[in-house]
């Protein structure tokens, strides 16, 4: 049998607490897997550990048991296989926009000669709309054109999986709302396989095609993982208008307002039990849908 595109099993992280016997256990028995070519968000309440899981896919943090597996390889470090995007650009401030995105690239293809290298910069650049600004210093770019050149820059190393937290967390409403579309046409086009984390509720709906929601920390869990059937591609005009699109945000806003803090207080008092998380859901469809996802 292939092994899984992305495969995540019984992971925790803990934290030693000073002067305490027992660590923080932020989050534990975190199971999920991530198709090829998929689309993939987590939401929860903030502190619930989904950063940590982020990087730990980065090959930036470790996990404290668990493995990660990806196309069956275990991830232990980072990789220019894995792109990743935060909510601070981390640009470079020093190099211009090009110059930022060329050295991504020459890292990831040492072999590639400078004009290819400079073309595919270009390209990237156009691709989000700024090839007017290559070479701007971050300094000279708008908080939107920083993330644009992050976006870029992360394309262009062509990665086997993208990981973004929260990237158009500290933009505009009026940018976020462009970004978001400019990336769900680059996604469309690219089939990029992404691993995103949002608080926001539409953003999620309009690019995944898979949710994982995330219990209340300490000791969250991943409980469910909610299906996106919603025909792509996708435009904001029109998904509103879609049948399933309120019944899943409705699903979403009852997840984090109410069911989020229930669930931990039931782990807590072992009122549930978590060996079948992450339950695969389709709210649009009926309950019955519910389904223990096949680990
Ligand atoms: N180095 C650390 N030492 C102790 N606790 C930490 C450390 N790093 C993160 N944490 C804790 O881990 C939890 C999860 O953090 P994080 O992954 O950033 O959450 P989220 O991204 O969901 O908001 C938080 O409660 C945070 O305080
Ligand atoms: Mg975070």
């Amino acid at each position: 049998m292939q092994p899984k595109f992305l495969h995540i099993k019984k992971l925790s992280k803990s934290f030693p607490i000073k002067g305490q016997k027992d660590p923080l256990v932020v989050f534990e028995n975190v199971n999920f897997s991530m198709d090829k070519g998929e689309f993939v968000c987590i939401i929860g309440h903030s502190g619930c550990g989904k950063s940590t899981i982020l990087n730990a896919l980065a090959g930036l943090d470790v996990p404290t048991s668990g493995t990660i597996e990806m196309k069956g390889l275990m991830i232990t470090d980072p990789s220019l296989d894995r792109g990743v995007i935060f909510q601070n650009h981390s640009l470079l401030p020093w190099l211009s926009a090009q110059k930022n995105i060329t050295m991504a690239i020459a890292c990831r293809y040492p072999k590639m000669d400078r004009k290819n290298i400079e073309e595919k910069a270009r390209y990237f650049m156009e691709m989000v709309g700024l090839h007017d600004a290559m070479d701007k210093k971050p300094s000279e770019l708008s908080g939107g054109m920083k993330q644009r050149v992050g976006i870029a820059r992360a394309f262009a190393i062509e990665p086997k999986l993208l990981l973004m937290d929260e990237p158009f967390g500290a933009l505009d409403a009026l940018t976020r709302g462009k970004l978001q579309d400019q990336l769900i046409e680059i996604c469309d086009r690219t089939q990029q396989s992404t691993f995103m984390i949002t608080h926001d509720i539409d953003e999620a709906i309009m690019l995944s095609d898979k949710i994982l929601l995330m219990s209340n920390g300490p000791q969250a869990r991943v409980v469910e993982a909610i299906s996106v059937n919603i025909p792509k591609p996708r435009n904001r005009a029109e998904i509103v208008k879609h049948p399933a699109y309120y019944k899943i945000r409705n699903y979403l806003v009852d997840f984090l307002v109410n069911r989020s803090e229930e669930i931990k207080a039931q782990l807590i008092n072992n009122t549930i039990s978590d060996k079948d998380f992450p339950l695969v859901i389709d709210p649009f469809k009926s309950s019955s849908s519910k389904k223990k996802v096949q680990q």
